[in-house]
């Protein structure tokens, strides 16, 4: 086609990153730029950048490195560098690294094209990277033609943190905690559901506070409970789920919805970090292993089948071999059907950085093993048990595996596979009595 030029995308990080970069592809569409799966082929290269540990970063920074020898054979290339590594460097990574053009914080994504023409014609190199605590996220509506799954997406209802964790860069990536308004996001999962999308996911940083920047400025006083309440009366939308959330601001009415809101999947990320009161109060997390104990023992009463998934740090400056028990003691009491696990990194703007006591690499690291293998059993014998019980599953589309199998998701997100002769959409919802458990997912028949 005439006139357009090519995009090419690498993404790094979490959900709000992977959201960020369709947004981004979206508005870098409408100014006639066409995705292309090569950096090779692109007219302009934006690298949405992760910087949540120490590898994550590296990581950006490699593979950043390496287009200079793409922007030397063609000077005309835009190269972008956008997402928290981008906010967190500013401008000092154009100096790193002077085959950037542009360098865009997480607040300045829907100024992309803009900015990427002027770098394009006047060869300007610019770093975007103003955080305001008065932002406001833009309406945008999705387009529904430009890939991804069709039966499910990601809606971003809030950007930012104002929970300053001592061991955590995304407040200062990020920015202060912004919700946006509910009739955008209401708007955005209506269009959505009238373009199929059977699933959607609501992201956040701390979802839990949604709300609170709005009603502190005398805006609506709607929460997070009444923002799930309204998306889940859309209609054609059949399945909600979220993330992330502190334990902190897990209100009693957030648990009344897993009770009484049928659409919310029996599923909850519930970020514990450590098993140690002394070590938790270092992180700042405002809550005690009792605090949180009791928080999951409500969940559990409000929806029995709730699927309990958590983050961990091992290693965290000052964590002894017994703060690191009350960690172990705390998987086997909770019983978490899966868990992420991390060793303990510096990250520049945070705090914990300059703390005393660092533990050991080879220390972090016999523990994280300890800690993964464990969880690997309990996880295991969770699955285990599903054997026999029937699960409703939504269909995702044909397995790895060619032939007659398809593959799906639980109500708590696990993959199921299955065999089915007949010709299925994705966002179906069957019946799959599970058969068999293996290592990362069910496997089932039709029930
Ligand atoms: N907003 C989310 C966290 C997102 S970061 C929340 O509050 O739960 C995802 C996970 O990365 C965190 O839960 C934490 O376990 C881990 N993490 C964050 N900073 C880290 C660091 N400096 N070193 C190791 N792990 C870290
Ligand atoms: Fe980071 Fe803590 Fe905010 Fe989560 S709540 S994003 S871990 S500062
Ligand atoms: Fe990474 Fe920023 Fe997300 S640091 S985890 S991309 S908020």
């Amino acid at each position: 086609m005439a006139g357009t030029r090519n995009l090419y995308i690498e993404t790094f990080g979490c959900q709000m990153n992977e959201r960020d970069s369709e947004i981004m592809a979206q508005l870098m569409g409408e100014d006639s730029y066409l995705e292309t799966a090569r950096a090779e082929d692109a007219d302009c290269i934006v690298v949405n950048t992760c910087s949540i540990r120490g590898k994550a970063a590296q990581k950006a920074y490699s593979l950043l490195g390496g287009y200079r020898a793409l922007k030397e054979r063609r000077p005309d290339l835009v190269i972008a560098v956008a997402g928290c590594v981008a906010q967190q460097d500013g401008e000092s990574l154009l100096k790193r690294m002077p085959h950037l053009d542009l360098v865009i914080g997480p607040q300045n994504i829907y100024r992309l094209a803009e900015l990427v023409a002027a770098a394009r014609d006047k060869a300007a190199r610019t770093a975007a990277t103003e955080l305001r605590p008065d932002f406001a996220i833009p309406p945008f509506l999705p387009k529904m033609d430009g890939g991804g799954p069709p039966h499910k997406r990601f809606v971003t209802i809030m950007q930012g943190c104002n929970n300053f964790c001592t061991y955590c860069v995304v407040p200062h990536t990020r920015g202060r905690e912004i919700s946006r308004r509910p009739e955008d996001i209401l708007a955005e999962v209506s269009h959505l559901a009238a373009h199929g999308v059977r699933e959607i996911t609501l992201l956040g940083q701390n979802v839990n506070s949604y709300g609170r920047d709005r009603q502190a400025t005398g805006h609506d006083p709607l929460d997070f409970p009444a923002l799930l309440r309204a998306v889940a009366a859309v209609e054609g939308i059949s399945r909600i789920r979220f993330t992330t959330s502190h334990p902190k601001d897990l209100s009693p009415e957030l648990v009344r919805c897993f009770a009484e809101i049928a659409k919310l999947c029996p599923h909850f990320h519930l970020p514990v970090q450590s098993g140690s009161d002394r070590i938790l109060a270092r992180m700042n997390r405002h809550y005690t292993r009792a605090d949180y104990l009791a928080k999951v023992a409500a969940l559990r009463r409000a929806r029995p089948d709730i699927a309990i998934t958590t983050d961990i740090i091992v290693g965290f400056p000052g964590e002894s071999e017994a703060d690191f028990a009350e960690t172990m003691e705390t998987i086997n009491f909770v019983r978490y059907d899966s868990a992420f696990s991390f060793k303990y990194s510096d990250r520049p703007l945070a705090v914990a950085a300059d703390f005393p006591a660092k533990v050991p690499e080879e220390v972090k690291s016999e523990r994280l093993a300890r800690l993964q293998a464990r969880q690997d059993e309990i996880s295991q014998e969770i699955s285990a048990a599903l054997v026999g019980q029937t699960l409703e599953v939504m269909v995702e589309g044909r397995s790895k595996n060619a032939g007659r199998q398809w593959s799906g998701r639980s109500a708590d997100n696990r993959i199921v596979n299955f065999d089915c002769d007949r010709q299925l959409a994705p966002g179906q919802l069957l019946p799959v009595r599970v058969a068999e458990a293996c290592r990362h997912s069910l496997r089932g028949r039709l029930a």
